[in-house]
């Protein structure tokens, strides 16, 4: 069983040169135009700069080390899957959805700015990922770019976190069973954490066989991830989170914490952030940040 730890100092590095280089990206990315586009680019910085724990982007670096890959091609790859999930919590935060108005501490984004600019804000993040990804900066080899492109499109699609979230929005009214939702939780959630280990692979030319450690890895990681965005909210700290809390219960959504009650979701987690850890020992020390992520997820507090 994972001890319950706090994240190791190789961990907080990590975290803290990740969320730097993401935001010194965004910074450069989304650098504001002096005509009419200019609330756009605003408010795309209101919602990408200064942001979240950047989860998805620090699973690429840590992949990409594991197979020597270019720093910069990876940084830029980490930027569009942060892109696409920036844009996903955009779009989960306004009215239609799961209308909220906090989200890292500040303002959600429509009630910073309006809804038909957070809307516009959302669809310019969503292409600008795959504009990142088909750029030949990316990655030399236009197999890689392609690669990259269609596993960040399943992802983000009808398979992946759009459909995912339409099935979230629908367990609102339905009861689904265990099966069901823990198959909303690995699209809705699952699926970009594992676009993000699986792009570390992709770039490093990776072939799909030499890939399942590291996707049994992801997908354990993702759904252990989403049990704990569950529990967090039953039990959270609003403060902490920068989010409001206590909407799943109040929307009367089902969830693994619904289903199973506190404690076996937290069993369940433990369990899941074990099986990932196990799917990684194959590996030898250079797969520990991967192997410190799986156990940070288990104690995060926001
Ligand atoms: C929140 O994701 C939404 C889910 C998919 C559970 P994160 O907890 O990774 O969000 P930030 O970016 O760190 O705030
Ligand atoms: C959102 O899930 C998942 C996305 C795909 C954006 P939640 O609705 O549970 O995320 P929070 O709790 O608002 O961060
Ligand atoms: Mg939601
Ligand atoms: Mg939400
Ligand atoms: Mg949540």
């Amino acid at each position: 069983m994972s001890a319950v730890v706090a994240a190791s100092p190789a961990l907080q590095a990590a975290l803290a040169d990740t969320a730097r280089e993401i935001d010194a990206r965004f910074d450069v990315l989304l650098s504001v135009p002096d005509d009419a586009r200019a609330n756009l680019y605003r408010a795309m910085r209101h919602a990408a700069i200064d942001g979240g724990k950047r989860l998805r982007p620090l699973l690429v670096f840590a992949t990409a080390k594991l197979f020597g890959c270019d720093y910069d091609c990876a940084g830029r790859v980490a930027m569009a899957l942060e892109a696409i999930h920036v844009y996903s919590l955009i779009h989960d935060d306004l009215p239609a959805m799961d209308d909220d108005d906090l989200r890292h501490g500040r303002p959600t984004l429509h009630k910073a700015f309006d809804e038909a600019t957070a809307i516009l804000a959302g669809d310019c993040l969503h292409a600008l990922a795959f504009e990142i990804l088909a750029d030949p900066a990316t990655h030399g080899d236009p197999f890689v770019r392609a690669e990259l492109i269609l596993d960040l499109a399943r992802a983000t699609g009808p398979t992946g976190m759009a459909g995912g979230q339409m099935m979230d929005l629908e367990a609102e009214t339905r009861t689904f069973d265990l099966a069901t939702v823990t198959r909303l939780q690995a699209m809705k959630t699952g699926a970009l954490i594992a676009a993000a280990v699986e792009a570390g692979a992709i770039l490093g030319k990776v072939p799909p066989e030499g890939r399942t450690g590291l996707r049994g890895y992801a997908r354990d990681l993702g759904l252990a991830f989403q049990i704990v965005d569950d529990l967090l909210d039953v039990e959270g700290d609003e403060a902490l989170a920068g989010k409001k809390l206590r909407k799943d219960g109040e929307a009367g959504k089902e969830t693994f914490v619904s289903l199973l009650g506190v404690e076996p979701a937290r069993q369940r987690c433990r369990m899941l952030v074990d099986q990932a850890i196990e799917h990684l020992r194959h590996y030898g020390p250079e797969a520990d940040l991967l192997r410190d992520i799986a156990r940070f997820v288990l104690t995060r507090d926001h």
